[in-house]
């Protein structure tokens, strides 16, 4: 099937097998009472159910008097898996004018400033944010495209990124895909069908936040430039060190196949560990914090301050708390092999409500 059902009770866009395309919105609201904010997320709602089904947004004008309500590009093309995913960021509770303060999650808070960071507020934060991701780019870009232009005067676009998976299939099975340093990206993801994983690392149970967030979870944005200049210079040995695992099979170092334990206590015959303690994985595994990753490759055009690519990964966890992203980006500090061939860009964190049942709205936890 090439639909994914919008109703349910967590978001789609979460734990849906990654699609190949994202266009991911973070927008700024200027409506001034919280009675308008809830009439933008019910105007919203059937919105997204008649994309998701594959339908434009209204039945087509036959008057050629008048702008279409649907902005047309998406028609003859199919549902494509495409998933919208909602989420409320820090600065929303802070606009005195909506009357949300009381109601924001004390975890839902910018990230702190990270070692390493070399933060651009132009990609980053965000009162509201929208997911779309699809296996056809039109399509997703198409689903932001009439979110906004119908909710135009209530909300303004703060930054954008477009992003893509390539994913290869292997006798009819889906691969883990690669990123843009050709390694294999999410291998280490905790198990999306798992329902007890999925509560513990993912969706936020009773008790664990606000009411409102019960079902639902914390989105981190990260926009991480990644250099590829200097990691195509890099030896093959040396781009295995920096993961820990190999580049061909992402096997961890030392073992054949991609799903193999780790080790990381496993030492060569002069007592070193096979897997470097420098390494991300390593250092990633360090700590007891478990997120789930759903990260793009973005390639965005020039730096025009350096002449290199601006090409990188539009990284996306998932978790019920802030500080599992929190915990796993200190373990990996200053420290991190990879700190040499990426730089953090962009930051934002959202909460994505549960997921929204007939009859219902987005967001409608929280009103
Ligand atoms: C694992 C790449 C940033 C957390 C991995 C792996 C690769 C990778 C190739 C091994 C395969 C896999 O398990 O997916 C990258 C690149 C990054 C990046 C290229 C930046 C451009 C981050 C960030 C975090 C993170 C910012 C979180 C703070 C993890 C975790 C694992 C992992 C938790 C799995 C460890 C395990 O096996 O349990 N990453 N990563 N990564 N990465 Fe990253």
């Amino acid at each position: 099937t090439e639909k994914v059902p919008f109703y349910g009770s967590h978001q789609s866009g979460i734990v849906t097998n990654v699609q190949k395309h994202i266009y991911f919105a973070s927008l700024n609201v200027i409506v001034t009472s919280k009675e308008e904010l809830k009439d933008l997320f019910e105007m919203w709602t059937p919105l997204a159910v008649r994309m998701m089904n594959g339908e434009e947004i209204a039945e087509p004008t036959t008057n050629s008097y008048v702008a279409a309500q649907d902005t047309g590009e998406a028609v003859g093309l199919s549902a494509s898996n495409l998933t919208i995913t909602f989420g409320v960021g820090p600065t929303l509770f802070e606009k005195s004018k909506l009357g949300l303060g009381h109601l924001k999650p004390t975890e839902l808070e910018a990230l702190p400033h990270f070692p390493k960071d070399q933060l651009d507020e132009s990609y980053s934060s965000g009162d509201l944010c929208i997911q779309a991701c699809a296996d056809d780019p039109q399509v997703a870009f198409h689903a932001v495209r009439n979110l906004i232009r119908s909710a135009s005067g209530k909300v303004i676009l703060k930054w954008t990124q477009a992003g893509f998976n390539s994913i290869p299939v292997e006798k009819n099975k889906k691969q883990t895909p690669r990123n843009l340093f050709a390694f294999k990206d999410g291998t280490g993801n905790p198990n999306v069908n798992d329902t007890k994983e999925m509560n513990d690392v993912v969706w936020v149970q009773s008790n664990e936040s606000v009411p409102w967030m019960t079902g639902g979870t914390y989105l981190v944005a990260r926009r991480i430039q990644m250099h590829l200049e200097t990691w195509d210079r890099t030896a093959l040995g040396e781009q295995e060190a920096t993961f820990g695992r190999h580049r061909d099979s992402g096997a961890p170092i030392g073992k054949t196949g991609e799903f193999e334990d780790m080790e990381l206590a496993r030492k060569d015959s002069s007592g070193n560990p096979i897997i470097p303690t420098t390494s991300h994985v390593h250092l990633a595994k360090l700590v007891d914090d478990r997120i789930l990753r759903r990260s793009f490759s973005y390639s965005s055009g020039m730096d025009p301050k350096t002449g290199v690519f601006d090409a990188g990964l539009l990284f996306i966890s998932f978790q019920k708390h802030p500080k599992q992203f929190i915990n796993i980006q200190n373990s990996l500090g200053r420290i991190d092999k990879l700190n040499e061939y990426i730089t953090h860009r962009g930051s934002a964190t959202f909460a994505c409500f549960p997921g929204i049942q007939k009859g219902s709205f987005v967001g409608e936890s929280l009103f």
